[in-house]
């Protein structure tokens, strides 16, 4: 098996529509890439739940909008810097593929990532597009870099692309912006079978050694990202709004949903790590949610964001 180093270079520069590249990239991309949109709020109040919430619903409108619009933009940066990763994850599993029927499927992999971040890349603002944030899109690209193929097909392609299902099935059924609804729903589509594929080629007797210790880490990190709530969002509000006391924070976040998504989150993260064989190491992680009061301390201590809308 080769031998490779990867380095998943997030902040690389992204032309788009300015690139000399780009008509050859929109040739490829089944629909025109940089399709021209107005306006920069692409999912409502209700979506989010942030019109249950009396600190947002007494605001005037101007912070209401610039809430909702941080919002939009940390789901777009999220979602554009996973798409951007799964290049280079589709890069490292081509070359370090054990077989010629492997090597194809990354390769397929990899061109649907590619249409994946053309369709996404117009949304994005400019100075978004080589600034990743948050504390998950890091650790996805530390996985990336550090882990052998037989780990990362269990920590990427079967549990992130099966939590990717979920997320963007809900981020397509509220987006108010039909081309960008539709640009969602074919994604989902592709992360099916990315995911399917994982499942197809996940064998818990590969992850021992080593290998277990890396996997017990990841799941940890990704259950504790879970456990927090929805810290991206009441970051984005809490921003909007030039800092919110600790009660108004707790309001927030339980208008945002974490008492009851937070738990079905971690529902579907643990039925997607529970594959054949990764019992025992699933049966070690803890799956509890913080109280929205904790949730809202943490949001205050930490400033980190993890992979929550
Ligand atoms: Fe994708
Ligand atoms: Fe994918």
């Amino acid at each position: 098996m080769a031998k490779i180093s990867v380095l998943n270079n997030l902040s690389a520069e992204h032309a788009g529509r300015e690139s000399p590249l780009y008509p050859l990239i929109a040739a490829k991309t089944e629909r025109s890439a940089g399709v021209p949109f107005e306006g920069d709020i692409f999912w409502p109040a209700c979506w989010w739940g942030l019109d249950r919430s009396a600190v947002f619903t007494r605001a005037d409108n101007e912070m209401q909008q610039a809430a909702l619009a941080a919002c939009t933009r940390g789901l777009l940066n999220e979602a554009y810097f996973i798409e951007k990763s799964g290049l280079a994850y589709s890069a490292k599993m081509v070359l370090v593929a054990p077989s010629t029927d492997a090597a194809q499927l990354y390769a397929f992999i990899g061109a649907d990532e590619a249409r994946h971040l053309a369709w996404l890349e117009p949304f994005v603002a400019a100075d978004d597009k080589t600034r990743p944030q948050g504390a998950f899109l890091s650790f996805l690209s530390s996985l990336i870099e550090e882990c052998p193929p037989e780990v990362m097909i269990y920590l990427v392609q079967v549990i992130l692309e099966g939590w990717g299902i979920d997320h963007y099935r809900r981020l397509s059924d509220g987006c108010t912006h039909p081309a960008l609804a539709a640009i969602l729903r074919n994604i989902l589509k592709d992360e099916a079978l990315h995911h399917r594929s994982g499942v197809l080629q996940h064998e818990a007797v590969t992850l021992i050694g080593d290998n277990r210790h890396m996997v017990a880490d990841a799941l940890k990190s990704y259950a504790d990202m879970v456990r927090v709530g929805p810290q991206n969002a009441l970051a984005a509000v809490d921003a909007a709004f030039c800092g919110l006391t600790v009660e108004e924070r707790t309001e927030v976040v339980r208008a945002l949903g974490h008492e009851t998504e937070t738990p079905r989150k971690l529902a579907l993260l643990k039925e997607l790590m529970l594959q054949p064989g990764m019992e025992e190491v699933v049966g070690e992680i803890d799956f509890t949610p913080l109280t929205s009061a904790q949730a809202a301390a943490f949001h205050r201590e930490t400033a980190a964001a993890p992979p929550q809308s």
